[in-house]
Protein backbone atom coordinates (compact mmCIF):
# COMPACT_ATOMS: atom_id res chain seq x y z
CA UNK A 1 0.00 0.00 0.00
CA UNK A 2 1.59 3.22 -1.32
CA UNK A 3 2.32 5.74 2.22
CA UNK A 4 -0.35 8.12 2.81
CA UNK A 5 -0.20 11.79 1.73
CA UNK A 6 0.31 12.65 5.42
CA UNK A 7 3.15 10.08 6.52
CA UNK A 8 5.15 11.36 2.91
CA UNK A 9 5.16 14.83 4.42
CA UNK A 10 6.46 13.96 7.83
CA UNK A 11 9.25 12.02 6.03
CA UNK A 12 10.30 15.27 4.15
CA UNK A 13 10.02 17.36 7.05
CA UNK A 14 12.07 14.92 8.91
CA UNK A 15 14.72 14.61 6.19
CA UNK A 16 14.68 18.42 5.76
CA UNK A 17 15.06 19.13 9.98
CA UNK A 18 18.38 16.44 9.93
CA UNK A 19 19.75 18.52 7.06
CA UNK A 20 19.39 21.52 8.71
CA UNK A 21 20.58 20.38 12.14
CA UNK A 22 23.85 18.87 9.98
CA UNK A 23 24.49 22.11 8.24
CA UNK A 24 24.36 24.23 11.78
CA UNK A 25 26.29 21.66 13.40
CA UNK A 26 28.99 22.14 10.50
CA UNK A 27 28.62 25.95 10.30
CA UNK A 28 29.44 26.38 13.83
CA UNK A 29 32.35 23.75 13.98
CA UNK A 30 33.64 26.17 10.90
CA UNK A 31 32.98 29.62 13.16
CA UNK A 32 34.46 27.91 16.17
CA UNK A 33 37.74 27.03 14.12
CA UNK A 34 37.64 30.24 11.80
CA UNK A 35 36.88 33.17 13.71
CA UNK A 36 36.62 32.37 17.44
CA UNK A 37 40.28 32.42 17.83
CA UNK A 38 42.16 29.68 18.29
CA UNK A 39 41.82 29.80 21.91
CA UNK A 40 41.91 25.62 22.57
CA UNK A 41 43.23 24.45 18.68
CA UNK A 42 46.89 25.17 19.58
CA UNK A 43 47.51 23.33 16.45
CA UNK A 44 45.07 24.81 13.80
CA UNK A 45 46.31 26.45 10.55
CA UNK A 46 42.88 28.16 10.17
CA UNK A 47 44.40 30.94 12.30
CA UNK A 48 47.73 31.94 10.94
CA UNK A 49 49.44 34.39 12.87
CA UNK A 50 52.75 35.01 10.56
CA UNK A 51 53.39 36.18 6.83
CA UNK A 52 53.83 32.66 5.39
CA UNK A 53 50.86 30.39 7.36
CA UNK A 54 48.49 33.50 5.72
CA UNK A 55 50.09 33.01 2.40
CA UNK A 56 48.57 29.38 2.87
CA UNK A 57 45.61 30.28 4.23
CA UNK A 58 45.05 32.81 1.28
CA UNK A 59 44.94 29.61 -0.65
CA UNK A 60 43.18 27.38 1.84
CA UNK A 61 40.07 29.93 1.51
CA UNK A 62 39.22 30.33 -1.98
CA UNK A 63 39.48 26.71 -2.68
CA UNK A 64 37.83 25.29 0.71
CA UNK A 65 34.41 27.76 -0.56
CA UNK A 66 34.92 26.24 -4.23
CA UNK A 67 35.11 22.86 -2.84
CA UNK A 68 32.37 23.53 -0.46
CA UNK A 69 29.71 25.06 -3.42
CA UNK A 70 31.02 21.48 -5.50
CA UNK A 71 30.74 19.42 -2.51
CA UNK A 72 26.72 20.91 -1.93
CA UNK A 73 25.99 20.60 -5.58
CA UNK A 74 26.93 16.59 -5.95
CA UNK A 75 25.83 15.62 -2.79
CA UNK A 76 22.46 17.24 -3.54
CA UNK A 77 22.47 16.23 -7.06
CA UNK A 78 23.30 12.49 -5.91
CA UNK A 79 20.27 13.15 -3.10
CA UNK A 80 17.70 14.46 -5.16
CA UNK A 81 18.08 12.15 -8.22
CA UNK A 82 18.15 9.13 -5.22
CA UNK A 83 14.56 10.58 -3.93
CA UNK A 84 13.22 11.37 -7.20
CA UNK A 85 14.21 8.11 -9.01
CA UNK A 86 13.45 5.86 -6.17
CA UNK A 87 11.84 2.32 -6.41
CA UNK A 88 7.83 2.51 -6.04
CA UNK A 89 5.51 -0.69 -5.76
CA UNK A 90 3.71 0.40 -9.33
CA UNK A 91 7.07 0.81 -11.23
CA UNK A 92 6.85 -1.26 -14.25
CA UNK A 93 10.53 -2.81 -13.81
CA UNK A 94 11.56 -1.11 -16.81
CA UNK A 95 15.58 0.63 -16.63
CA UNK A 96 15.63 4.04 -17.33
CA UNK A 97 17.15 5.65 -20.41
CA UNK A 98 20.79 5.73 -19.68
CA UNK A 99 23.17 8.79 -20.68
CA UNK A 100 26.39 6.80 -21.00
CA UNK A 101 28.04 8.46 -24.48
CA UNK A 102 26.55 11.56 -24.17
CA UNK A 103 29.60 13.76 -25.53
CA UNK A 104 28.34 17.27 -24.51
CA UNK A 105 28.09 15.83 -20.52
CA UNK A 106 31.46 14.20 -20.91
CA UNK A 107 33.22 17.01 -22.10
CA UNK A 108 31.50 19.02 -19.59
CA UNK A 109 32.10 17.25 -16.73
CA UNK A 110 35.87 16.69 -18.04
CA UNK A 111 36.74 20.45 -18.86
CA UNK A 112 35.29 22.26 -15.59
CA UNK A 113 37.17 20.08 -12.94
CA UNK A 114 39.62 20.44 -15.13
CA UNK A 115 39.75 24.06 -14.90
CA UNK A 116 39.00 24.61 -11.55
CA UNK A 117 42.22 22.53 -10.93
CA UNK A 118 44.15 24.61 -12.90
CA UNK A 119 43.36 27.38 -11.48
CA UNK A 120 43.73 26.02 -7.91
CA UNK A 121 47.67 24.55 -9.21
CA UNK A 122 48.31 28.21 -10.29
CA UNK A 123 48.05 29.90 -7.11
CA UNK A 124 49.16 26.84 -5.35
CA UNK A 125 52.40 27.01 -7.38
CA UNK A 126 52.95 30.40 -7.26
CA UNK A 127 52.75 30.02 -3.07
CA UNK A 128 54.76 27.29 -3.13
CA UNK A 129 57.45 29.10 -5.40
CA UNK A 130 57.34 31.83 -2.67
CA UNK A 131 57.66 30.18 0.40
CA UNK A 132 61.04 28.25 -0.95
CA UNK A 133 62.34 31.61 -1.79
CA UNK A 134 65.59 32.18 0.07
CA UNK A 135 66.19 34.63 2.53
CA UNK A 136 70.05 34.96 3.26
CA UNK A 137 69.75 38.09 4.96
CA UNK A 138 67.34 36.83 7.26
CA UNK A 139 68.40 35.24 10.79
CA UNK A 140 69.95 31.55 10.16
CA UNK A 141 68.56 28.75 12.75
CA UNK A 142 69.61 25.11 12.07
CA UNK A 143 66.46 23.21 12.99
CA UNK A 144 67.51 19.39 13.83
CA UNK A 145 65.19 16.39 14.87
CA UNK A 146 66.15 13.86 17.38
CA UNK A 147 64.18 10.85 19.04
CA UNK A 148 62.45 12.71 20.70
CA UNK A 149 62.86 16.21 20.88
CA UNK A 150 64.22 19.53 18.62
CA UNK A 151 67.75 20.94 18.65
CA UNK A 152 68.43 24.52 17.43
CA UNK A 153 71.31 25.65 16.16
CA UNK A 154 71.79 29.75 15.68
CA UNK A 155 74.16 31.35 13.16
CA UNK A 156 74.45 34.60 14.91
CA UNK A 157 77.48 35.71 13.20
CA UNK A 158 75.90 34.81 9.74
CA UNK A 159 79.16 32.62 8.80
CA UNK A 160 77.21 29.43 7.86
CA UNK A 161 78.30 27.77 10.37
CA UNK A 162 75.68 26.96 13.06
CA UNK A 163 77.79 25.38 15.82
CA UNK A 164 80.44 28.17 16.15
CA UNK A 165 81.84 29.65 19.55
CA UNK A 166 79.38 32.84 18.56
CA UNK A 167 76.68 31.04 17.74
CA UNK A 168 73.74 29.36 20.24
CA UNK A 169 72.38 26.39 20.49
CA UNK A 170 69.55 25.72 22.41
CA UNK A 171 66.28 22.84 22.51
CA UNK A 172 62.78 22.42 22.37
CA UNK A 173 61.58 26.05 22.40
CA UNK A 174 62.65 28.36 19.01
CA UNK A 175 63.03 31.93 20.42
CA UNK A 176 62.58 34.50 17.44
CA UNK A 177 61.82 38.28 17.20
CA UNK A 178 58.42 39.17 16.15
CA UNK A 179 58.17 40.73 12.78
CA UNK A 180 60.90 39.31 11.29
CA UNK A 181 61.45 36.53 8.92
CA UNK A 182 63.76 33.56 10.34
CA UNK A 183 65.32 30.88 7.98
CA UNK A 184 65.39 27.49 9.14
CA UNK A 185 67.61 24.77 7.91
CA UNK A 186 65.79 21.70 8.51
CA UNK A 187 67.16 18.94 9.30
CA UNK A 188 67.73 15.00 11.47
CA UNK A 189 69.96 13.47 13.36
CA UNK A 190 68.12 9.82 13.01
CA UNK A 191 65.08 9.39 11.78
CA UNK A 192 62.47 11.42 9.51
CA UNK A 193 60.53 13.88 11.59
CA UNK A 194 58.89 16.61 10.61
CA UNK A 195 58.94 20.17 11.95
CA UNK A 196 55.44 21.87 11.96
CA UNK A 197 54.33 25.11 13.65
CA UNK A 198 50.59 25.72 12.25
CA UNK A 199 50.14 29.40 12.89
CA UNK A 200 53.19 30.35 11.83
CA UNK A 201 53.91 28.22 8.46
CA UNK A 202 53.04 24.87 7.02
CA UNK A 203 55.07 21.42 7.66
CA UNK A 204 58.53 20.37 6.67
CA UNK A 205 60.30 16.63 7.10
CA UNK A 206 63.45 16.43 8.42
CA UNK A 207 65.79 13.75 6.72
CA UNK A 208 68.70 12.89 8.38
CA UNK A 209 71.32 14.02 5.77
CA UNK A 210 69.21 16.06 4.09
CA UNK A 211 68.81 20.41 4.79
CA UNK A 212 65.90 21.59 3.98
CA UNK A 213 64.88 25.28 4.00
CA UNK A 214 61.84 26.87 5.32
CA UNK A 215 60.78 30.10 6.78
CA UNK A 216 58.85 31.35 10.00
CA UNK A 217 57.34 34.63 11.08
CA UNK A 218 54.96 35.56 13.72
CA UNK A 219 53.52 38.88 13.38
CA UNK A 220 52.90 39.31 17.07
CA UNK A 221 54.64 38.19 20.26
CA UNK A 222 53.30 35.15 21.68
CA UNK A 223 53.98 31.31 22.14
CA UNK A 224 53.15 29.37 19.42
CA UNK A 225 53.25 25.42 19.62
CA UNK A 226 53.78 22.47 17.32
CA UNK A 227 54.09 19.33 16.64
CA UNK A 228 56.06 16.69 14.75
CA UNK A 229 54.31 15.01 12.32
CA UNK A 230 56.09 12.30 10.88
CA UNK A 231 55.70 8.85 12.58
CA UNK A 232 59.11 8.61 14.29
CA UNK A 233 59.43 6.23 17.23
CA UNK A 234 57.51 5.28 20.45
CA UNK A 235 57.55 9.06 21.82
CA UNK A 236 56.15 10.96 18.48
CA UNK A 237 53.58 12.08 19.70
CA UNK A 238 55.52 13.39 22.94
CA UNK A 239 57.98 15.28 20.06
CA UNK A 240 56.57 18.75 20.70
CA UNK A 241 58.00 22.08 20.21
CA UNK A 242 57.39 25.76 20.92
CA UNK A 243 58.29 28.75 18.98
CA UNK A 244 58.31 32.04 20.95
CA UNK A 245 58.54 35.35 19.56
CA UNK A 246 59.43 38.00 21.59
CA UNK A 247 59.66 42.08 20.90
CA UNK A 248 63.16 42.53 19.43
CA UNK A 249 64.51 44.59 22.93
CA UNK A 250 63.87 41.24 24.54
CA UNK A 251 65.13 39.05 22.29
CA UNK A 252 68.71 40.86 22.00
CA UNK A 253 68.30 40.19 26.01
CA UNK A 254 67.76 36.86 25.45
CA UNK A 255 70.58 35.95 22.80
CA UNK A 256 72.74 37.81 25.56
CA UNK A 257 72.14 35.23 28.03
CA UNK A 258 72.26 32.19 25.59
CA UNK A 259 75.94 33.84 25.03
CA UNK A 260 77.12 33.41 28.72
CA UNK A 261 78.49 30.06 29.77
CA UNK A 262 76.69 28.57 32.67
CA UNK A 263 76.67 29.97 36.24
CA UNK A 264 78.77 28.52 38.56
CA UNK A 265 76.91 27.14 41.62
CA UNK A 266 78.99 28.12 45.19
CA UNK A 267 81.27 25.81 46.91
CA UNK A 268 79.59 23.62 49.37
CA UNK A 269 76.37 24.11 48.30
CA UNK A 270 73.61 21.72 47.07
CA UNK A 271 73.66 22.92 43.63
CA UNK A 272 77.54 22.24 43.70
CA UNK A 273 76.74 18.44 45.06
CA UNK A 274 74.29 18.53 42.09
CA UNK A 275 76.84 19.60 39.59
CA UNK A 276 79.32 16.31 40.66
CA UNK A 277 76.02 14.22 40.20
CA UNK A 278 75.99 15.75 36.68
CA UNK A 279 79.72 15.17 35.74
CA UNK A 280 79.93 12.03 37.68
CA UNK A 281 76.53 9.99 35.85
CA UNK A 282 75.59 9.84 32.38
CA UNK A 283 74.37 12.56 32.62
CA UNK A 284 77.48 14.75 31.34
CA UNK A 285 78.12 12.05 28.36
CA UNK A 286 74.87 13.20 26.48
CA UNK A 287 74.12 17.00 27.63
CA UNK A 288 76.39 19.87 27.55
CA UNK A 289 76.52 22.32 29.48
CA UNK A 290 78.41 25.32 28.20
CA UNK A 291 81.70 25.97 30.19
CA UNK A 292 81.27 22.90 32.49
CA UNK A 293 81.10 19.76 30.14
CA UNK A 294 82.39 21.29 26.92
CA UNK A 295 85.11 18.45 26.61
CA UNK A 296 83.21 16.00 26.82
CA UNK A 297 80.62 16.17 24.15
CA UNK A 298 82.26 15.51 20.70
CA UNK A 299 80.50 16.73 16.99
CA UNK A 300 79.18 13.13 16.06
CA UNK A 301 79.92 14.70 12.44
CA UNK A 302 83.51 15.92 12.82
CA UNK A 303 84.50 14.06 15.95
CA UNK A 304 85.71 17.42 16.86
CA UNK A 305 85.81 17.88 20.66
CA UNK A 306 84.23 20.62 22.60
CA UNK A 307 81.78 22.28 20.35
CA UNK A 308 78.53 24.03 21.21
CA UNK A 309 76.49 21.49 20.37
CA UNK A 310 74.05 19.70 22.19
CA UNK A 311 74.99 15.80 20.33
CA UNK A 312 71.79 13.77 21.46
CA UNK A 313 70.21 14.90 24.37
CA UNK A 314 69.49 18.78 24.87
CA UNK A 315 72.18 21.46 25.39
CA UNK A 316 71.27 22.12 29.51
CA UNK A 317 73.27 25.47 29.49
CA UNK A 318 70.59 27.92 29.89
CA UNK A 319 67.42 25.34 30.94
CA UNK A 320 65.99 27.78 32.75
CA UNK A 321 65.25 30.07 30.30
CA UNK A 322 62.68 27.91 28.56
CA UNK A 323 59.17 27.47 29.56
CA UNK A 324 58.85 23.75 28.87
CA UNK A 325 60.82 20.67 28.97
CA UNK A 326 60.59 16.78 27.86
CA UNK A 327 60.29 17.61 24.48
CA UNK A 328 57.84 20.32 25.68
CA UNK A 329 55.43 17.82 27.49
CA UNK A 330 55.81 19.31 30.53
CA UNK A 331 55.94 22.69 31.74
CA UNK A 332 59.33 23.97 34.03
CA UNK A 333 57.54 26.22 36.35
CA UNK A 334 53.88 26.31 37.14
CA UNK A 335 52.25 22.75 36.92
CA UNK A 336 50.79 21.22 33.49
CA UNK A 337 47.14 22.92 33.14
CA UNK A 338 45.96 22.06 29.71
CA UNK A 339 42.66 23.93 30.06
CA UNK A 340 44.84 27.43 31.24
CA UNK A 341 43.17 29.96 29.34
CA UNK A 342 46.32 31.55 29.34
CA UNK A 343 48.64 29.52 27.12
CA UNK A 344 47.27 30.17 23.72
CA UNK A 345 44.29 32.65 24.00
CA UNK A 346 46.43 36.01 24.87
CA UNK A 347 48.03 37.12 21.73
CA UNK A 348 50.72 38.88 23.67
CA UNK A 349 51.03 36.40 26.51
CA UNK A 350 54.85 35.20 25.91
CA UNK A 351 55.18 33.45 29.01
CA UNK A 352 53.72 29.55 29.86
CA UNK A 353 51.54 29.92 33.09
CA UNK A 354 53.85 30.53 36.03
CA UNK A 355 56.88 31.24 33.80
CA UNK A 356 58.05 34.34 34.87
CA UNK A 357 58.95 36.72 31.66
CA UNK A 358 62.30 37.57 33.27
CA UNK A 359 63.71 33.92 33.49
CA UNK A 360 63.19 34.17 29.60
CA UNK A 361 66.13 36.76 29.08
CA UNK A 362 68.54 35.19 32.58
CA UNK A 363 66.57 36.89 35.20
CA UNK A 364 66.05 36.10 38.65
CA UNK A 365 63.92 32.54 39.13
CA UNK A 366 61.28 32.13 41.53
CA UNK A 367 61.99 29.10 43.14
CA UNK A 368 58.49 28.84 44.16
CA UNK A 369 57.19 28.46 40.51
CA UNK A 370 59.46 25.78 39.96
CA UNK A 371 57.64 22.53 38.76
CA UNK A 372 59.40 20.04 40.78
CA UNK A 373 57.22 17.14 40.98
CA UNK A 374 57.66 17.53 36.84
CA UNK A 375 61.26 17.53 37.28
CA UNK A 376 61.79 14.90 39.71
CA UNK A 377 59.19 12.17 38.27
CA UNK A 378 61.46 12.91 35.23
CA UNK A 379 64.93 12.08 36.92
CA UNK A 380 63.45 9.09 38.50
CA UNK A 381 62.52 7.42 35.32
CA UNK A 382 62.16 9.16 32.59
CA UNK A 383 61.05 6.42 30.42
CA UNK A 384 58.03 6.25 32.36
CA UNK A 385 57.56 9.91 31.20
CA UNK A 386 58.26 9.64 28.10
CA UNK A 387 58.59 6.27 26.49
CA UNK A 388 62.10 5.38 24.90
CA UNK A 389 63.23 2.56 22.82
CA UNK A 390 63.90 -0.74 24.18
CA UNK A 391 66.14 -1.83 21.63
CA UNK A 392 69.82 0.03 20.94
CA UNK A 393 70.01 1.26 17.68
CA UNK A 394 73.38 0.18 15.17
CA UNK A 395 75.76 2.38 17.51
CA UNK A 396 74.51 0.59 20.53
CA UNK A 397 72.86 3.36 21.71
CA UNK A 398 68.89 3.96 23.18
CA UNK A 399 67.02 6.53 22.12
CA UNK A 400 66.24 8.68 24.90
CA UNK A 401 67.06 9.48 28.79
CA UNK A 402 67.67 6.43 30.58
CA UNK A 403 66.70 5.57 33.74
CA UNK A 404 70.41 5.95 35.57
CA UNK A 405 69.13 4.78 38.72
CA UNK A 406 69.44 8.13 40.92
CA UNK A 407 68.68 8.38 44.74
CA UNK A 408 66.27 10.47 46.25
CA UNK A 409 69.39 12.67 47.44
CA UNK A 410 71.07 12.63 44.06
CA UNK A 411 67.68 13.82 42.51
CA UNK A 412 67.36 16.76 45.20
CA UNK A 413 70.98 17.65 44.38
CA UNK A 414 70.45 17.90 40.66
CA UNK A 415 67.29 20.00 40.56
CA UNK A 416 69.48 22.13 42.96
CA UNK A 417 71.74 22.42 40.62
CA UNK A 418 69.67 22.50 37.08
CA UNK A 419 67.42 25.55 38.61
CA UNK A 420 70.48 27.36 38.66
CA UNK A 421 70.62 26.93 34.83
CA UNK A 422 69.12 29.90 33.61
CU1 LIG B 1 59.69 13.14 15.50
CU2 LIG B 1 57.58 12.21 15.10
Amino acid sequence: MPPSPRRRLLARVLIAIVIAIVTVIFVLMAAQFKWAGNAGHQLTTLVPQGTFSSAINTLVDPVFFVAGVVGVLVIGAIGFITWKFRERPDDDGEFPVQLHGKTSFEIGWTALPALILAAVGVFTVMTLIDLNKPEPQAMQVEVSGQQWWWAYHYDLNHDGNYKGDADITTATELVIPVGKVVELSVTSNDVIHSFWIPALNGKRDAVPGQHHPWKIQADHAGVFRGQCTEFCGLSHANMRMIVRALPQDEFDLWVANQLRTAVEPAAGSEAAAGKAVFLGQLCSSCHLINGVNNEKVADPKTGVAGQLQSGVAPDLTHLMSRGTFIGSIQNLYAPDDPNDPSLPGDPNNVSLPGNPRAALVGGPIDEALVNRPALESWLRNPPGVKPASAVPNKAGLLRGMPNLGLTEVQIDQLIAYLTTLK
